[in-house]
């Protein structure tokens, strides 16, 4: 059974891909198989609301969201990771989030999928909650079922101040938050029957 993460940073390898990375490490030591995608690189166009997907299960846009769609119809829980841009979350992301679209019009294929959200920012006030409160409401769009980070403290998700690439692994605090996503993601999609080696 399958844990997936998304970074939806435009800089590969940067801190964003190192926390959701960091997040799924946690989530293999609970026995998940993990899987990653950073939407760097990749060619992930916004929907152009041809609305063909209400029609038929695809969609009418040939890019690399083609081969993630199969990995969210099968993986038992899913982290998303984004860097904060202007107080929320970048457009590589959104693009992704609205692409979704495909998997709610087509039977709910998300729903009841545990998820949870991990933000880096450069500011601790720059927008970390707000921006995972974004991709709450879309994991909530989707009727998945939305995770914190759990004990010893539990609040909304994986939060790391860092500003140029490689400073997150300096965020000791923010990397724990991220890692209880991590734990989180794997224990609920467990508790709903998911099967670990
Ligand atoms: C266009 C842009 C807007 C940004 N806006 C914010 C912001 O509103 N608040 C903040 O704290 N950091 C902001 N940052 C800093 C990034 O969140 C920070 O560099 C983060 O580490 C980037 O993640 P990455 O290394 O995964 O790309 C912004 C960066 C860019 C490029």
């Amino acid at each position: 059974v399958l844990i997936l993460g998304i970074s939806g940073s435009p800089r590969k390898g940067a801190n964003t891909d190192f926390c959701v990375q960091e997040a799924l490490k946690t989530a293999r030591a609970e026995g998940a198989e993990t899987e990653f995608i950073s939407l760097a690189g990749l060619n992930v166009a916004p929907c152009s609301a041809c609305d063909i997907c209400e029609e038929i299960d695809q969609c009418s846009i040939d890019d690399d969201m083609g081969r993630i769609y199969p990995l969210l119809d099968k993986c038992a829980g899913l982290i998303v990771g984004s860097p904060v841009y202007m107080v929320g979350l970048t457009a590589q992301l959104k693009a992704f989030m609205d692409r979704s679209v495909l998997e709610k019009r087509n039977g709910f294929r998300m729903s009841n999928k545990p998820g949870g959200a991990i933000a880096v920012a450069a500011r601790r006030n720059g927008g970390l909650e707000i921006t995972i409160q974004e991709i709450h409401a879309w994991m909530l769009d989707q009727d998945m079922l939305v995770v914190g980070d759990g004990p010893p403290y539990s609040h909304m998700g994986g939060t790391v101040v860092a500003y140029k690439p490689g400073e997150a692994e300096g965020d000791d605090w923010g990397l724990e938050t991220v890692r209880g996503v991590g734990r989180r993601v794997a224990t609920v999609a467990r508790l709903l029957g998911a099967k670990y080696k």
